[in-house]
């Protein structure tokens, strides 16, 4: 590990050197400075274009699939390798459309997208961020506190009506399986399905001023609550919107501004308003955590049992450990996913 470490400063330091002797004068030293000027105008990485995925034979009568995730410059990578990820383990990849929530009207990230799956069937949507603003209260982790965090509370309200049920996935995530098996699950008549963990104590999630209020600490009674991951969710949108939840949950995060009722940001208004009363789907589709319980630099493993989705949640993302070369052992598991180009300029022509 530590050889490599020094093979690859030793690389890189060798780029160095050479980018300076070839700038020193000449025409591709010119070339090479103009090119390395426009890189910094964009803040937005540069990826390979992924191959086209093709639906067979078998999927003239396919039903389409909904996929909803945000798109947002420091999360781009993430979100490409999550696509790519769909696209190769499903059977019907013609049959998946995307839909991505942007906030503001950011055209490169949406050029970016289309570059690099040149077949892919995608809208971008506008997620104004002034929606959620004044909603958001500080939570113990900043990176919770984005707005684009809450986009998922507007996925109904934001899709056109021909849009039934979304899968809404996190960017953090690579999915392993047919997504399809995931779009198809029965919801039983809920709202939401997305899989449970009963074992978690619901008490440290909210606050002593929330279990003694008595007009707020009933709201769990007679339901069995149980935490789920609002990473990964399937969401029927019509229930949804009839049910009005985008409200339901936007009233808990009124009365967080108020009182400080939970600890979270996006999360524990979907708890009061959803737990208990979702679709328990198979835990296969959320392994979560994998970006490590929130303590820098610690790896998780995965846990026992069959695994359809890989979900990065925590403060660790592959792409950062592994630019680090500091990756754990799930970072191998996205690399594969990766669309990502380094900027290098040697190395690129
Ligand atoms: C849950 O946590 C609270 C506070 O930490 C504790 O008092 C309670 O006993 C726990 N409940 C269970 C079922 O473990
Ligand atoms: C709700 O709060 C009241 C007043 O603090 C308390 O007496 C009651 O036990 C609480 N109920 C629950 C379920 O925590």
């Amino acid at each position: 590990m530590a050889c490599r470490d020094i093979a690859a400063a030793v690389a890189s330091l060798l780029i160095v050197v050479l980018l300076l002797v070839v700038g020193g004068g000449g025409v591709t030293g010119a070339i090479r400075a103009d090119s390395m000027i426009r890189r910094p105008s964009s803040s937005i990485p540069t990826f390979r274009e992924a191959p086209a995925f093709r639906n067979g034979e078998e999927c003239a009568s396919a039903s389409r699939v909904d996929v909803a995730m945000t798109l947002d410059a420091n999360y781009l990578r993430g979100t490409m390798a999550g696509v790519l990820s769909i696209l190769q383990h499903t059977s019907c990849p013609e049959s998946v459309s995307f839909h991505f929530l942007a906030a503001g009207m950011d055209a490169d990230l949406a050029a970016a997208v289309r570059a690099t799956f040149p077949y892919l069937d995608l809208r971008v949507y506008r997620f104004d961020p002034s929606r959620v603003r004044g909603r958001i209260s500080r939570s113990i982790r900043h990176a919770l506190d984005q707005p684009l965090n809450y986009a998922r509370i507007y996925l109904a309200d934001t899709l056109p009506a021909t849009v039934r049920r979304v899968i809404y996935l996190d960017s953090d995530v690579v999915v392993a399986d047919d997504i399809r098996a995931l779009a198809s699950v029965d919801l039983g008549g809920h709202v939401v399905g997305a899989p449970e963990y009963c074992h978690a104590n619901f008490t440290n999630y909210f606050t002593d001023a929330f279990w003694s209020d008595p007009a707020l600490n009933g709201t769990f009674a007679g339901r069995r609550p149980c935490y789920f991951n609002t990473g990964v969710m399937v969401m029927d949108v019509g229930k949804w919107r009839a049910g009005d939840y985008t409200r339901r949950v936007e009233r808990w995060m009124e009365v967080q501004k108020q009182t400080r009722i939970y600890h979270l940001g996006s999360l524990p208004p979907f708890l009061l308003v959803l737990a208990g009363d979702i679709q328990a789907v198979d835990h296969r589709w959320n392994q979560h955590g994998l970006g490590g319980d929130n303590v820098k630099g610690r790896c998780r493993g995965l846990h026992p049992g069959p695994i359809s989705l890989l979900h990065w949640s925590g403060k660790g993302k592959p792409w950062l450990r592994l630019d680090a070369r500091r990756p754990c052992a799930v970072d191998y598991l996205w690399a594969p996913y990766d669309l990502f180009r380094p900027s290098s300029p040697v190395l690129e022509e």
